[in-house]
């Protein structure tokens, strides 16, 4: 169970991050509002905001205030929104539910989805090259790069690629690890690591978070990959056994269910060695690690 101080760091940063998405994203108005209806119906509302917690947090280890580091988080948080548009389009998952409604292009429908999946993703880029993001423009350069690099060819849309192409085949564990780091690792790994670019973290403690992040980012995926098998629609917000209906190569098919749910331990305890050079204030990244793996939803 996650302590309390935990569940109230994470409860913030997620009223924190909505509060500042809520403000970054446009008002709808105009001829074009309906994809800026689906933008804000798509990025609001809903998510653990995990990823916008790792920002912050890492962000904090660095003594960084809350509203440059809850900019960092909006812009990450929009381009998971984006992801999981495009994600549930039914040219990819075909997935009619996200965060417990319906999914974008089904309360829309899928030209506006695509839209707006296409305008999150650019608006991440505008969030992080505002002055108002970081003083220092070559601190706003870096976090550029980084997401660019996270979300794109070789990040996360190389991992989607991956996870369509694959249907129906059986990978071996490495090109299957590989899929997880890129589809849902690179984007975490940046998270945590964002936030030692923002607080102008030495190298090494850049690189210790990034290690941290790339290992429980992998977790994350396998924790996903199992409660898509043994969750609930209802708590999930997602419909349940959709791997398994399309035929998606995932940890349980290739390990089983308790090898796959070893797995995940072992990179939750792997990633908090590479923390050991923090003090306790990064004893709340250290339980991250144990909700990731722990998590019912
Ligand atoms: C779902 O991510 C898709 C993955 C990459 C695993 P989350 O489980 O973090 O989704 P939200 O943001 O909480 O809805
Ligand atoms: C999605 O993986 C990874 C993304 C980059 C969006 P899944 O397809 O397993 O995510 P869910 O289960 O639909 O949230
Ligand atoms: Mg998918
Ligand atoms: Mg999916
Ligand atoms: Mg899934």
């Amino acid at each position: 169970m996650a302590s309390l101080v935990f569940e109230k760091a994470l409860t913030e940063t997620a009223a924190g991050v909505e509060r500042t998405l809520d403000h970054l994203l446009p008002r709808p108005q105009g001829p074009e509002a309906r994809v800026i209806e689906a933008m804000r119906y798509g990025a609001l509302n809903g998510g653990k905001r995990f990823r916008a917690f790792l920002a912050h947090q890492g962000a904090k280890l660095f003594a960084m205030d809350d509203e440059r580091s809850l900019r960092l988080a909006a812009a990450i948080e929009c381009v998971h929104a984006y992801s999981l548009i495009h994600d549930d389009l039914p040219c990819m998952d075909d997935d009619d539910m996200r965060r417990g409604k319906p999914s974008a292009h089904r309360a829309f429908d899928e030209a506006t989805a695509v839209l707006a999946g296409d305008a999150l993703l650019t608006l991440a880029f505008e969030i992080l090259a505002d002055p108002a993001t970081h003083e220092d423009a070559r601190v706003r350069a870096d976090l550029v790069l980084g997401l660019s690099r996270a979300a794109g060819a070789l990040g996360m849309v190389g991992g989607q690629m991956i996870d369509m192409a694959s249907a129906g085949e059986d990978l071996a564990i490495g090109p299957l690890t590989r899929m997880h780091q890129l589809k849902t690792g690179a984007l975490i790994a940046f998270s945590c690591e964002g936030g030692a670019i923002l607080g102008h973290a030495s190298p090494s403690a850049r690189q210790a978070l990034h290690a941290y992040a790339h290992d429980l980012g992998l977790a994350y995926q396998i924790a996903d990959d199992l409660l898509d098998e043994e969750g609930d629609s209802a708590a999930l917000g997602k419909t349940a056994g959709k791997d398994k209906s399309q035929g998606k190569a995932t940890f349980l098919t290739i390990l089983g269910e308790e090898r796959a749910r070893a797995q995940a331990s072992l990179l939750a305890d792997q990633a908090v060695a590479h923390l050991e050079m923090f003090d306790d204030r990064a004893d709340i990244l250290r339980e991250a690690a144990s909700f990731v793996i722990n998590r019912r939803a």
